[in-house]
């Protein structure tokens, strides 16, 4: 658009002017109330916030973020219903997201760009949520005390040979949930049910503390194997405290049930909310998060995996190796969680 086509020719230079600035001023007002998009989110925000920077450099979409602890953001939503100013969940957990999804607090979406890009069995079926990014909860242990070729499988650790070695957090954490769903999910409840009470007679103390707290717990020699999501060890080895990176030091990655259905996964995503008001401009941020590019920025700031396939990993989580993932729709993962929380509680697992 030229200054000529604003203005007609017959009005005199300063009025063009006034004019122009008007239009200036108008513009981004304009364009702001249309093009926004509200975010709840459970990332930290320097874990996110530099991303959604270069989404709204690149679509002039303005993101406004509210970020907050997994469950209370959950809460906070469904208590707001639809009249929830959030257009986005951001949170971990496909349990989770699955939660939010059974509660009312998302809908469903339809994206090809999402379709090609995300692997059906890292997103909800019905396009309540999509995952954006990969965790892994292997095996890990210590180096010099743990032979890895004795590691086969999760259900191997229930072995009586592991007794007073296995250090894991509490069942009310829902990674651990999750990895029991997906127990149930490949063997059954009953041989879960088992397996649980197998681990937790395996236990080198009472579960307590955070995944960070099992690999320390381990490199303290409280115990030598413990189950945690990787990217607590690669957040470790970068750590600025000393005793993190040596703790984290002499810890060795074992990638289970290989031989088998993979390695138990899980994935952080997005969902768009049950009564978003700017429900394209919430499409086009996933749809933007799940880019080749976002995709390598976003799994390595988490020191988690990219979920689209194709996409390098960081160097830190290049070392441990490649590894196959348990298959699983993970969708299966929330409709299990109550038997998972349920058989826990039976084996014992506080
Ligand atoms: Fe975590």
């Amino acid at each position: 658009m030229t200054l000529s086509t604003l203005c007609p020719p017959s009005f005199g230079p300063l009025t063009r002017l006034a004019g122009l600035a008007a239009l200036l001023i108008a513009l981004p007002l304009q364009g702001q109330a249309a093009d926004e998009v509200n975010v709840y989110s459970s990332r930290q925000e320097d874990l996110i916030k530099p991303l959604l920077d270069r989404f709204t450099e690149q679509t002039g979409i303005k993101v406004n973020l509210v970020t907050g602890k997994d469950d209370a953001l959950l809460q906070r939503l469904q208590s707001e219903g639809i009249n929830s100013p959030a257009d986005l969940l951001m949170t971990a957990d496909a349990g989770r997201l699955y939660r939010a999804k059974t509660a009312g607090s998302t809908q469903g979406v339809s994206s090809e760009a999402l379709t090609m890009a995300i692997p059906s069995t890292y997103r909800d079926p019905e396009g309540h949520w999509f995952g954006l990014t990969l965790r892994a909860r292997p095996i890990l242990y210590v180096k010099g005390k743990i032979d890895p070729a004795s590691l086969s499988t999760y259900e191997a650790l229930a072995d009586p040979a592991f007794k007073g070695k296995i250090c894991i957090r509490s069942s009310d954490n829902i990674y651990n949930q999750s990895m029991v769903a997906s127990m149930i999910a490949a063997d059954g409840a009953e041989a879960a049910e088992t397996w649980a009470k197998g681990l937790v007679a395996n236990l080198a103390r009472p579960p307590k503390g955070g995944d960070r707290d099992q690999i320390k717990a381990a490199a303290a020699g409280e115990c030598d194997i413990a189950v945690a999501n990787t990217y607590y060890l690669a957040g470790m080895l970068a750590s600025e405290d000393a005793a993190d990176r040596s703790a984290a030091g002499v810890i060795g990655v074992f990638w289970p049930n290989q031989e088998g259905r993979g390695a138990h996964v899980n994935v952080s995503g997005a969902a768009v909310t049950a009564g978003a008001k700017n429900k394209e401009t919430a499409i086009r941020l996933i749809e933007f998060l799940a880019s080749p590019e976002s995709q390598q920025w976003y799994a390595e700031a988490n020191g988690e995996y990219p979920v689209r396939e194709g996409v390098q990993v960081s160097p830190a989580l290049a070392a441990w190796g490649t590894f196959k993932a348990d298959p699983l729709n993970l969708e299966q993962l929330g409709e299990l969680n109550a038997d998972a929380v349920r058989l826990m509680d039976r084996a014992g697992w506080r």
